[in-house]
């Protein structure tokens, strides 16, 4: 009862439709982030083709896109300080669009490499300007769910250029066939012009973050920004912002230190966080799909079949995320996904442990191959309701006002290079074995476990002015 009036209560707070459509626009950026990562799936192999690219080229080529995240995600959070948050967002839309034209024209792989950085950029950008906006315009008591919507917007990138490319390859008969005058992989990248392009024309249409016009002395205009969201409350909240922003400063890197030069620790709290989600080896999973499926068993069409599944499985976990992360928390819903992922994670490892070596590959036998088949799924479920979304939503608000961006930038770059070392390093320990890769994965699903226990600080309902 009590809690049912509380809730009641919260409800009137604010305006969910104005919530939504602000975080929807920002999420566009997620989005993004997940068509651009994926597009290049369905178009590697007739590229490779088309520029006589060797394997360790081919592996730059689709790599060089993370260094580009690393760069953007580092430089996006400090100039989000200096011109605003949607500023950003608009030059992450031409850097998308950009590299989109480019990569669809490109004539060589060294050029290549140059769009796909160009793209890397922007998807580094919109990964740290999404989290931290959508932090910025969510009422407390919702921001878990907003913010999950970014992993939503994410993993609905991904699942739609799998789609977008399969259209492609299907309409044309091929990846490397012809299509209206020009190959079709080249269209799976003139694609994503289409919601770039949208991303920078609705992000004209949102108002700048509350949070970030108080620290230009904007408070009118922030108090009418939070009027759109919030029913009550607004001068209070103002105040508080007030408080704790640092008027006209921008925070950058040195503030990050505290008086004797050591870097805070809530920012370590952030990198490792970050780490955690990586080296479990989510994307192990999505970018390497066909090693995976192929030995599990499956022919390459099945595994393409397989590959989708699974990021359909990843969009409808997210729903649970969304349900439950201001419920039970960050800190709850990240321990169990932990424990879920060093069973599933060990399941795996194990099933590929212990079956035989034929040619350099393991021979699952069919009740393994059903085991670690079951194993793979249940990991990405665990994963989807709770480290995918789970760490952009505290990555956007577990900072304070004076440091949110920037310390979200070296966070998130922190997460692509970790990124970039689990997808780089994947074909050298598959070598070794796909036992002793899920192995060392699994030890990281146990490692974020104690991790949380001791370090991750609980956010659920804490207002931004209160994250000290
Ligand atoms: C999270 C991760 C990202 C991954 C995605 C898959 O957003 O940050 O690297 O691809 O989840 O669900």
């Amino acid at each position: 009862m009590a809690d049912e009036s509380h809730q009641q209560t919260t409800q009137k707070d604010y305006v969910l439709s104005q919530a939504i459509l602000l975080t929807s626009v920002a999420a566009l950026g997620g989005f993004l982030f997940g068509f651009d990562t994926a597009v290049i799936n369905g178009a590697v192999n007739a590229m490779r083709e088309d520029f006589e690219m060797g394997s360790a080229l081919t592996g730059f080529v689709v790599s060089s896109a993370l260094l580009g995240c690393v760069a953007g995600a580092y430089l996006a959070g400090q100039l989000a300080e200096r011109v605003g948050r949607i500023k950003v967002m608009l030059l992450a839309s031409v850097l998308f669009t950009i590299s989109a034209i480019g990569s669809g024209l490109a004539f060589g792989a060294w050029d290549m490499i140059v769009w796909r950085v160009v793209g890397g950029l922007g998807v580094g950008a919109a990964s740290v300007i999404a989290p931290a906006y959508i932090a910025e315009v969510s009422p407390a008591s919702i921001r878990g769910r907003l913010g999950s919507l970014q992993q939503m917007a994410i993993v609905l990138g991904i699942f739609v250029a799998l789609l977008s490319d399969y259209f492609i390859a299907g309409v044309a008969g091929g990846s490397g066939e012809s299509l209206w005058g020009s190959t079709a992989w080249r269209w799976m990248f003139w694609a994503e012009v289409i919601p770039a392009v949208a991303y920078g024309v609705l992000a004209l249409t949102i108002p700048e973050s509350p949070r970030y016009l108080v620290a230009r002395g904007k408070v009118d205009e922030a108090k009418n920004v939070l009027g759109r969201v919030m029913l009550r409350g607004i001068p209070e909240r103002i105040s508080e912002i007030q408080r704790t922003v640092r008027r006209d400063a921008r925070a950058s890197l040195r503030d990050l230190r505290n008086s004797a030069g050591k870097v805070l620790p809530i920012v370590w709290i952030g990198i490792a966080l970050s780490v955690f989600q990586q080296f479990v080896g989510i994307n192990v999973i999505f970018y390497y799909s066909s090693t995976l499926w192929q030995a599990v068993g499956f022919t390459e069409d099945d595994a393409l079949t397989q590959t989708v599944l699974t990021s359909v499985t990843n969009i409808v976990v997210t729903v649970v995320a969304i349900a439950l992360i201001d419920k039970i928390g960050r800190r709850v819903l990240l321990l169990i996904g932990s424990a879920g992922m060093f069973l599933s994670l060990g399941t795996m490892a194990w099933a590929f442990a212990s079956a035989p070596v034929v040619d350099g590959a393991p021979e699952l036998s069919d009740s393994m191959a059903l085991v670690a088949l079951v194993a793979a799924n249940a990991f990405v479920v665990f994963f989807g309701m709770s480290w995918g979304p789970g760490v952009w939503v505290l990555l956007g608000e577990m900072f304070n006002n004076a440091i949110r961006a920037t310390a979200l930038g070296v966070a998130a770059a922190a997460q692509w290079l970790a990124n970039f070392a689990i997808s780089t390093s994947f074909p050298v320990m598959a070598d070794v074995g796909l036992g002793f890769a899920y192995g060392f994965y699994t030890l990281f699903a146990l490692l974020s476990f104690f991790f949380v226990l001791k370090w991750v600080p609980e956010t659920k309902g804490r207002e931004l002015e209160d994250m000290d």
